[in-house]
């Protein structure tokens, strides 16, 4: 039976920190010494206590453009006042095909195609079911295995799960989808520490599909999906030419290539999508964050034309991809997509993290040195600082790191167990770079 005690009030009281079990976070640590935030302007978070923290994070690889952008604010504002919902199966709204175009124009030559869902777990996930289905419908419907990378994330769907590769995000759960193999992560501290952009060791590693393939065959194997840069496990920029390599085996074997753009999409490398980065086309790219600055939750999948074409087949009353959702393409999510896509455009930032790069990538590297620093890791506007685990064990360093950026030093930074991660707005200034730099350093000393 429910407790439906009396004693126990129907609500609980304002500013219990109780009820609220939050995603991936320390709940206890948490509710014991809460980091909590009230606003947000330009590169500042407020807390609710009145401090006002730089953001060396973009809220979580999201806010591109800065905080408590006035356009996005009130282009959702005026979209909830006209049309607050609408259905997405079987109608549309005139700003959804708008922003697909946008999109599309933004991506590479030939991906021409988007399906919009709301976040990059929901993008992982529609991309290998439009992978298993392309096969099927295209006569290879042997071709059913998916092929992630350790260290990759793909977000917390059951699919997106499988193909990635961090033990702790899988464990719990089960054996997952069957069917599934990975690459090995393109890290390797020996070969490649305190490498500025993409190191120069590691393009060989992709040879590892053609071990995959002659395992497998071929012919089993529908997809293959990393990330350009592997971002939630400590900032992994591609080796040089790895990339390349691996499109070069995917395409020898029929096999689709999807990269996961949902944190290097809309402008963190320097270009709207690092496929464009590496000169590489991949068959699709799957995008979230960045594409409404995190005003609203938006995802969605940028799919070559021929894969789409190849569903627009049978009655054209049919529907031809049985897939989507309820939220797919909401009206205030394409609001704030178009205003959003408006500021990159307008204000050059693309092109401005993109002039920022070297002097980021050489700022941060002068944390080289600090205690408890074993590798940093730089590539477009963000950064990895691999620190040693302390006695207590793998993480805790990490986890104090966060906490004293917060309580003592007006900062929020993000971590991975124990690397660092820094990835600001696109909006920073050279001398906000130095400010994060120094406070960084301040922070590693604190908990050395
Ligand atoms: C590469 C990548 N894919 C997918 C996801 C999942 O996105 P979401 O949390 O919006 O589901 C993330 C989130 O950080 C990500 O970095």
């Amino acid at each position: 039976m429910l407790d439906k005690s009396p004693n126990k009030p129907a609500v609980n009281v304002p500013n219990d920190l109780a009820a609220f079990w939050m995603p991936f976070t320390a709940n206890r640590a948490f509710k014991k010494a809460p980091r909590l935030l009230a606003g947000a302007e330009g590169m500042h978070y407020i807390t609710t206590d009145g401090r006002k923290l730089i953001d060396a994070a973009a809220g979580m690889w999201c806010t591109n453009a800065g905080h408590g952008r006035k356009e996005i604010a009130a282009a959702i504002g005026n979209m909830a006042q006209t049309l607050d919902y609408a259905p997405p199966f079987q109608f549309g709204i005139p700003q959804a095909f708008e922003l697909a175009s946008r999109i599309a124009d933004l991506a590479p030559k030939g991906l021409d195609q988007v399906f919009f869902c709301n976040s990059g777990s929901e993008a992982a996930d529609t991309a290998l079911k439009i992978a298993l289905g392309y096969h099927q419908i295209s006569g290879n419907g042997s071709r059913t295995r998916l092929i992630g990378r350790e260290r990759g994330y793909h977000g917390v769907g059951f699919g997106g799960t499988s193909v990635g590769g961090i033990v702790n995000n899988r464990k719990m759960f089960g054996s997952l989808l069957a069917g599934v193999d990975h690459l090995s992560a393109t890290y390797n501290r020996e070969k490649q520490a305190f490498s500025k952009g993409e190191p120069e060791w590691g393009a060989e590693i992709a040879d590892e599909l053609e071990r995959l393939v002659n395992l497998h065959g071929a012919n089993t194997i529908a997809a293959v999906i990393v990330e350009p840069m592997a971002g939630s496990t400590g900032v992994l920029p591609a080796p040089k030419g790895y990339l390349k390599r691996l499109r070069e085996i995917t395409q020898k074997h029929g096999i689709l290539l999807i990269f996961d753009e949902v944190i290097t999409g809309f402008g963190r490398l320097g270009f709207a999508f690092a496929a464009e980065r590496y000169g590489v086309l991949p068959d699709m790219i799957t995008f979230a964050k960045g594409v409404t600055n995190g005003a609203a939750p938006m995802g969605g999948v940028i799919v070559r034309d021929t894969i789409h074409d190849a569903f627009m087949t049978g009655p054209d009353y049919a529907v031809e991809l049985c897939h989507g959702y309820t939220y797919s393409a909401h009206p205030l999510a394409c609001a704030a997509g178009l205003a959003t896509l408006d500021i990159y455009r307008d204000e050059k930032l693309f092109e401005r993290a993109n002039k920022l790069e070297a002097k980021f990538a050489d700022a941060v590297m002068s944390l080289r040195g600090e205690p408890n620093v074993v590798d940093i890791r730089t590539v477009g506007l963000t950064a990895g600082i691999d620190l040693t685990a302390n006695k207590e064990g793998p993480g805790k360093r990490g986890f104090e790191c966060l906490n004293k950026a917060f309580h003592d030093h007006d900062m929020m930074i993000r971590v991975a167990g124990d690397t660092i991660a820094l990835t600001p707005p696109l909006i920073v200034s050279e001398d906000q770079v130095g400010e994060i730099v120094e406070k960084v350093g301040k922070v590693i000393r604190a908990v050395a």
